[in-house]
């Protein structure tokens, strides 16, 4: 049997994924159709999806066995009332090592005071000599596939790290806390704040002027999450009176970030359009086909996006 497998993105990925998606097709021994076109719905067995994608309604979809996400974030497809089948969501190593990357440049630039050095003004500022690792607190809100990698990562500079999740977890050598309460005591103790939480019905304007308030004073954000999980305008009123001394955003509540929004000129935000990590076609095709070789031995998907959580 030829499975038909849409893959439903932009021209530009398609050019990207089309022969790591072939080749791994093929190195699986699946017979498969990769196809573009949205003109035979009723004959596509797997969709391959990105945000990207102009499918809305999938009840047109009657062969359908799966949705595969070629992103970690599922919040444009996640409450889509027409999709009846399992949705993975993407967990790539390519993408997780680039997460690690963007998080540890941001945390050692903060922790270096490295601002204060480049661009240096003359002024000689031996009080900026930065503490060890081991006295910097810094806290992850986001303990999965990215959140956690990266705390590990940050753990292994010999930062002092805490993690906080939904569910109760236990991390070799680190502090994790769930629930409000915990939420609250990460914040208390936190210097540099790293969100890589999924944006659900919870996480949505999480870290508002009170949450913000509970964070150390002085302490630095980086926010390669989404965007919605910061109020915008708590951000800028808590950057403007020192609570927050620095941001670092990738993503926002709109993409591109509108040419007049108050965080491109504010002297305290970096922005970053979006490139804290990216799916790697490379490694990402694998664990596509990984799964449609899964769904068609009758066994459970890896990464299925739980539905009722969000993510
Ligand atoms: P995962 O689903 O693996 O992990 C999500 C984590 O968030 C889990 O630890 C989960 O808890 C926790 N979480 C979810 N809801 C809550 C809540 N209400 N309260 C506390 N913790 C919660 O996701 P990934 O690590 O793969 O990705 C995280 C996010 O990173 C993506 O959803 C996406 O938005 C973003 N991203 C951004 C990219 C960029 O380039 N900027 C690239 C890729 C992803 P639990 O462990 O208990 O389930
Ligand atoms: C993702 C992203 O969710 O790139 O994969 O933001």
């Amino acid at each position: 049997m030829t499975l038909d497998i849409l893959f439903s993105d932009r021209d530009e990925r398609w050019a990207e994924w089309q022969k790591p998606l072939r080749k791994a097709l093929d190195d699986a021994g699946l017979k498969a159709q990769l196809h573009r076109s949205y003109e035979t719905p009723e004959a596509v067995d797997y969709v391959v999806y990105s945000p990207a994608s102009p499918l809305q309604d999938f009840t047109p979809y009657t062969r359908l066995k799966a949705v595969l996400s070629m992103w970690a974030g599922v919040e444009t497809i996640e409450g889509n009332q027409t999709l009846k089948v399992p949705l993975a969501r993407m967990v790539d190593p390519g993408l997780t090592t680039g997460m690690v990357e963007y998080v540890m440049g941001h945390i050692l630039r903060y922790h270096l005071g490295m601002d204060q050095h480049i661009n240096s003004d003359g002024a000689w500022r031996p009080e900026t000599s930065p503490p060890l690792a081991m006295s910097r607190n810094v806290g992850f809100l986001g303990l999965g596939a990215l959140g956690l990698a990266s705390a590990k990562a940050a753990q292994s500079f010999g930062f002092n790290v805490e993690g906080w999740s939904r569910s109760q977890k236990s991390v070799d050598g680190m502090m994790t806390h769930h629930g409000p309460d915990g939420l609250e005591a990460l914040l208390g103790r936190t210097d540099i704040l790293v969100l890589l939480l999924p944006l659900t019905d919870e996480t949505h304007d999480l870290l508002d002027r009170t949450r913000l308030s509970q964070l150390r004073k002085g302490a630095f954000i980086i926010n390669p999450g989404r965007g919605p999980l910061i109020v915008d305008e708590d951000l800028i009123a808590s950057l403007d009176d020192g609570q927050i001394a620095h941001a670092t955003l990738d993503v926002f509540r709109q993409e591109p970030l509108p040419k007049a929004h108050p965080f491109w000129s504010h002297p305290n935000v970096t922005v970053t359009p979006h490139i804290a990590a990216e799916t790697r076609a490379e490694t990402a095709a694998q664990v596509i086909v990984e799964n449609i070789k899964r769904s068609e031995a009758g066994k459970p998907l890896l990464n299925v996006v739980d539905r009722n959580a969000g993510y």
